[in-house]
């Protein structure tokens, strides 16, 4: 089995890469068989920008761009997808918006049909997502960007497509020793990807 995490963060040093690090290490610790791959789409130079041969595939005109094509086979190989990101402005950082917008294609995750029903194509696809931020859950709570993020994610985008969500965790200081806590619930997470995914294949 294999699991692809996705991140987009420019610094190599960051949480973001430390937490993304931590899962995969978990991972394979727990099982030296499954492969993670971390796909930093930084560093990897992804053009987030929606362009004309997107408004193409999005309107079935045309096949989608060979970087959206190989991003997509990338997920189909893996079973299980974790994005890993900062919240930046109570959302995720626009790089990986902008992954999500060319690749999450209309005809590949879901199917936009001619009698206005859409189709949900992703529920093969296992779903984690990580975010990490810096202010306490107790604001995310007061102003309702807990809700609105859940909103806009979780429901948004992976219900949207039919990826069953495993787990979403917002990593936040809070009680504990941050970034500690973080890691060592990275480090949970790894081990119930390695043992979901062994439980699967039994
Ligand atoms: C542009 C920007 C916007 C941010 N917005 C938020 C925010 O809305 N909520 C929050 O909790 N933290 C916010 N932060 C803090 C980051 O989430 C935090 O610094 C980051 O997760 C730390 O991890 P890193 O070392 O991987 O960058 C923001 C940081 C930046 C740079």
């Amino acid at each position: 089995m294999r699991t692809l995490i996705v991140l987009s963060h420019p610094d190599p040093n960051s949480l973001t890469h430390a937490v993304a690090a931590r899962i995969a290490d978990a991972a394979h610790k727990a099982d030296p068989a499954h492969e993670v791959e971390i796909a930093d789409i930084s560093a990897e130079g992804f053009d987030p920008r929606w362009r004309a041969a997107d408004v193409a595939a999005f309107r079935k005109e045309a096949a989608p761009p060979a970087d959206v094509l190989a991003e997509q086979a990338r997920i189909d190989r893996a079973g299980t997808l974790v994005l890993v990101f900062p919240i930046y402005w109570w959302a995720m950082p626009g790089q990986l918006k902008g992954w999500i917008d060319r690749v999450f294609t209309n005809g590949w995750a879901y199917d936009e049909r001619a009698d206005g029903k859409v189709e949900k194509l992703l529920g093969r696809l296992k779903v984690r997502l990580v975010s990490i931020g810096a202010a306490d859950e107790d604001l995310y709570r007061r102003r309702d960007y807990a809700a609105a993020m859940r909103t806009q994610i979780d429901v948004g985008i992976f219900d949207y497509c039919g990826a069953p969500l495993l787990s979403s965790d917002r990593l936040l200081p809070g009680e504990g020793t941050f970034p500690e806590t973080a890691l060592e619930r990275a480090g949970e997470i790894g081990r119930e990807i390695a043992g979901g995914e062994r439980a699967a294949a039994e």
